[in-house]
């Protein structure tokens, strides 16, 4: 079982990168199942249905997200059907969607969870620690268990990667937007990254437009954020491959890739 992480995509270049790269790949490497975080890939600031549609047909199977994903105001829309997508576990329970999820992928039962950091993160309502181990006491056979860690702190990511090491199949950051080099298995069997990174234009600030987040930063004063529509596309996920009977982690191959774009 071969599953196909992508860090938060970033606007229009960023599905467009998803999508060819799926297009090239999904089929031609044998994998099985593709989750991106999603949290960005409407103008930079959350995921509208329609987007969430685009990403699912391009080959997308499940969507996580984050502390951007209702900037959006349709995941609050009852009429739009946001099933194949989560948000962090650890919101406030008032909000829409769930947190985890458990999927079926060729008959291999497969769980994706996505928690939200406390440190620098507003959004959390509870402890994501012990929300992992409620969520992991809920299963009561062994199942390929994908969480989606989205916060800052790059030593909270490394600790919630210990605490579940072992009891659950990958912890893989997301939020920062830059691809950490420190994929790797730890003591336990359990895959760790601090931050898969993003999907979308190469020559950005995080995903979105040089000159405005400069001016931004710099004058600390308020600017309108937009992201690019034409130029390179930077691609960043991990393919994690599982032995399918002992659902045990066998291989990672981490993406950092680059591609042309289209303008769009
Ligand atoms: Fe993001
Ligand atoms: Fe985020």
């Amino acid at each position: 079982m071969k599953i196909l992480f992508f860090g938060d995509v970033v606007g229009p270049l960023g599905r467009q990168g998803v999508k060819k790269y799926l297009a090239l790949h999904k089929k031609a490497d044998d994998i099985d199942f593709v989750i991106a975080n999603g949290e960005n890939a409407t103008h930079g600031h959350g995921l509208s249905y329609k987007h969430y549609l685009e990403l699912l047909k391009s080959g997308v199977d499940f969507v996580t997200s984050g502390n951007h994903f209702f900037n959006n105001k349709d995941a609050f829309n009852p009429k739009y059907d946001f099933s194949k997508s989560i948000r962090p576990y650890n919101f406030d329970s008032s909000c829409p969607l769930n947190g985890t999820a458990l999927v079926s992928v060729n008959d291999i039962k497969v769980r994706i969870t996505n928690l939200i950091g406390k440190v620098y993160m507003t959004q959390a309502q509870t402890n994501p620690f012990y929300d992992l181990d409620k969520i992991i006491s809920s299963d009561e056979e062994k199942v390929i268990h994908i969480v989606d860690f989205h916060a800052e702190a790059t030593a909270e990511k490394r600790c919630l990667g210990e605490y579940a090491d072992g009891r659950v199949s990958a912890v893989i950051g997301t939020h920062t937007h830059v691809q950490t080099n420190d994929a790797k298995i730890l003591n336990k069997g359990t895959f760790f990254m601090t931050d898969a990174g993003m999907n979308g234009a190469y020559d950005s600030v995080l995903g979105d437009i040089k000159e405005a987040s400069m001016r931004r930063t710099i004058s600390s004063l308020p600017a309108m954020l937009d992201v690019p529509r034409v130029g390179k596309i930077l691609i960043n996920g991990v393919i994690l491959e599982f032995d399918n009977s002992t659902k045990k982690l066998i291989n990672y191959q981490v993406i950092n890739e680059t591609m042309e774009g289209e303008s769009c």
